[in-house]
């Protein structure tokens, strides 16, 4: 059963996005919201030390590289005061959690692992849809981090690309509070600049050129997308986005999926690799047994 409409599957092709209101309920975001409240609260002092201690970027970087198939904490930059404590506490000072939440905590499980997923992922053209990433983004109230501009497939590269992300929001996004802001049609119009990869000894990542061409994108060109609560948002890995800062009184929580095509190649150089005891999912296998 299709998801999309033959429309709704024109406008994401021609503009690289597309916005479906009224996704999921009230009642799914609060379950969400308990559900990255408990990670919070089960964080342990001693993890917590990883990014108060200086002078730590190997550990910082295996605890990155690690999370491609755990569920890991990340913090905001200006949470923590010179001495390296935390300025307000934990659950006001994070960034984000990823990025295995889809295949380990259940309520994620459940919201990522929906039939209406599958279907859409498949009326976009992923004909074995795979979630390989999600990430519960919390863009705090005042110190919530800027996220420049960028296309998702430079982080989850495949042959031919298939990467699509698909941003649902737990909080009302303006542009006050950091809403997401797209390039329309970009998906079309420039050669992926970059890949985001692990470095050649396996122990951190790097960025490298994928492209001969330089384009300087016409970031001007960036159209703020505020939406309501509860709204999906599905994006190309093609299409050019970004951010701003969150400097409001309200935080703008969200939550992301990546998907990507396993009948497409997935780059060996990508950060996010998953061991073979625990790879990526077939969506299909997953949602017929939910
Ligand atoms: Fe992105």
């Amino acid at each position: 059963m299709p998801y999309l409409t033959p429309a709704q599957i024109e406008s994401f092709q021609t503009n690289g996005y597309l916005i479906i209101p009224d996704f999921i309920d009230a009642e799914t975001i609060k379950a969400m919201k308990a559900g990255a409240s408990e990670i919070l609260d089960a964080l342990t002092l001693e993890e917590l030390k990883i990014f108060t201690t200086e002078n730590q970027s190997d550990v910082l970087d295996h605890y990155f590289l690690e999370s491609a198939e755990k569920v890991r904490c990340f913090f905001e930059e200006e949470a923590f005061d010179e001495n390296g404590d935390l300025k307000t506490e934990k659950h006001l000072a994070i960034n984000k959690i990823g990025h295995a939440l889809h295949d380990r905590i259940p309520v994620f499980e459940e919201y990522s692992y929906q039939a209406k997923f599958l279907a859409l992922a498949q009326d976009l053209g992923l004909s074995q849809p795979q979630i390989v990433q999600s990430q519960y983004i919390f863009k705090q109230a005042k110190i919530g981090a800027k996220v420049n501009p960028h296309t998702d497939s430079t982080f989850i590269y495949t042959t031919p690309y298939s990467c699509l992300g698909a941003w649902v929001a737990l909080e009302a996004a303006s542009v006050e509070n950091g809403c997401l802001s797209f390039i329309p049609g970009s998906h079309k119009k420039y050669p992926l600049q970059e890949q985001y990869i692990r470095n050649a000894e396996g122990t951190g990542t790097t960025f490298v050129k994928t492209s001969a061409e330089r384009v300087e994108w016409p970031v001007e060109e960036l159209i703020p997308v505020e939406v309501p609560a509860g709204t999906l948002v599905l994006l190309s890995g093609e299409v050019i986005h970004a951010s701003s800062a969150n400097r409001s009184e309200r935080s703008r929580q969200s939550y992301i999926l990546h998907l990507v095509d396993a009948q497409c190649e997935w780059s060996a150089q990508n950060w996010l690799q998953r061991p073979p005891d625990s790879p990526f999912r077939d969506m299909r296998m997953v949602v017929s047994q939910h």
